[in-house]
């Protein structure tokens, strides 16, 4: 770790990589053999942040499908623009929400959509049904046990081992065409730029406990102030003509006297403010953002 002074806030930067990367990769690529399709998760707040830098040599010429996960919680007009921006060189992407199940109905018609070159191959030889193998990977957090569980609607139907398979590998049945590997690959963020390490920690990717809870919050205000300035002064009851040219500390003591993040004294209680502004993102309360 490596640490700064910026505006009297210790900015511990993160530097963190499990070093499970070899690991995963090896093991994603095993089970690449065994499926049609990789189903690549990525959070729409952070098309960019949440792609594993190693995931396009990773996957090779796989067929791919990106869902953009978490869409509720994103601004619906940049995800309509990532979702064009993505979907090219002969991958489609899919805005989702597993909360809502926001388009889940159109994640096997995009995955039939992928693999067309197969499925017609099928047809052509008199085969009507295709069955479709998919691998979902993702980076931790992305939502990829609660996109599998959203998909077979909890009634997980685990169809055994089948041959040619690795003995542990079990595949969940989703309808009669697809089936989905039971394990995730998950594959680690790799970030040498901090501000992907901020984004993947203001969402959540990342363990509160290794990152600086001050750092992330101060970062994110400065984000909010270029990209949603609106949404932020209405959360906190703030008028636009007051933040304007002010530092982020300012508005952070803006903050907390609408907030009464105070101490005694009256002077600003920082961890409060600083949790309070992160909560309220993660929690959507701020509103719909999406941070690249
Ligand atoms: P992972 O397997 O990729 O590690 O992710 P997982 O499914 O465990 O999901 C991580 C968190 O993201 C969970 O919240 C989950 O509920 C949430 N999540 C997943 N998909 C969506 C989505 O489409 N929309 C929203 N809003 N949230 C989603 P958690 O707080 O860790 O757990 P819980 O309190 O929800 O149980």
């Amino acid at each position: 770790m490596t640490e700064e002074r910026d505006n009297g806030i210790n900015r511990k930067l993160i530097n963190w990589f499990p070093g499970h990367m070899a690991k995963a990769r090896r093991e994603i690529k095993e089970k690449l053999g065994l499926v049609d399709v990789v189903i690549e998760l990525r959070d729409a707040r952070i098309p960019l942040s949440s792609k594993n830098p190693m995931v396009d040599e990773i996957v090779g010429d796989k067929p791919r499908l990106i869902i953009l996960n978490k869409a509720n919680m994103a601004d619906k007009e940049k995800t309509k623009k990532w979702i064009k921006e993505l979907s090219k060189d002969n991958v489609l992407a899919l805005d989702v929400d597993c909360v809502d199940n926001y388009n889940i109905k159109n994640v096997i018609p995009y995955l039939k959509e992928t693999l067309k070159d197969k499925i017609d191959k099928d047809r052509s030889r008199g085969k009507a049904n295709t069955l479709i193998r998919a691998l979902i990977i993702g980076i931790p957090n992305v939502g990829k046990s609660t996109f599998i569980n959203t998909l077979s609607k909890r009634k997980a139907a685990k169809t055994g081992d089948k041959p040619g398979v690795t003995k542990s590998q079990t595949w969940i049945k989703i309808t009669d065409e697809l089936q989905i590997m039971d394990t995730p690959g998950i594959l680690w963020p790799k970030f040498e730029d901090q501000s992907v390490g901020v984004k993947l920690s203001i969402c959540g990717s990342i363990k509160d406990e290794i990152v600086e809870l001050e750092y992330i919050s101060f970062e994110a205000l400065k984000l909010m102030i270029e990209l949603y300035p609106d949404l932020l002064c209405q959360r906190y009851n703030l008028n636009i003509e007051d933040i304007k040219d002010k530092d982020i500390m300012s508005i952070c003591d803006m903050i907390a006297k609408k907030r009464g993040c105070l101490i005694k004294g009256g002077e600003v209680d920082y961890d409060r403010v600083f949790t309070l502004i992160i909560n309220d993102i993660r929690s959507v309360r701020i509103g719909a953002m999406t941070f690249e």
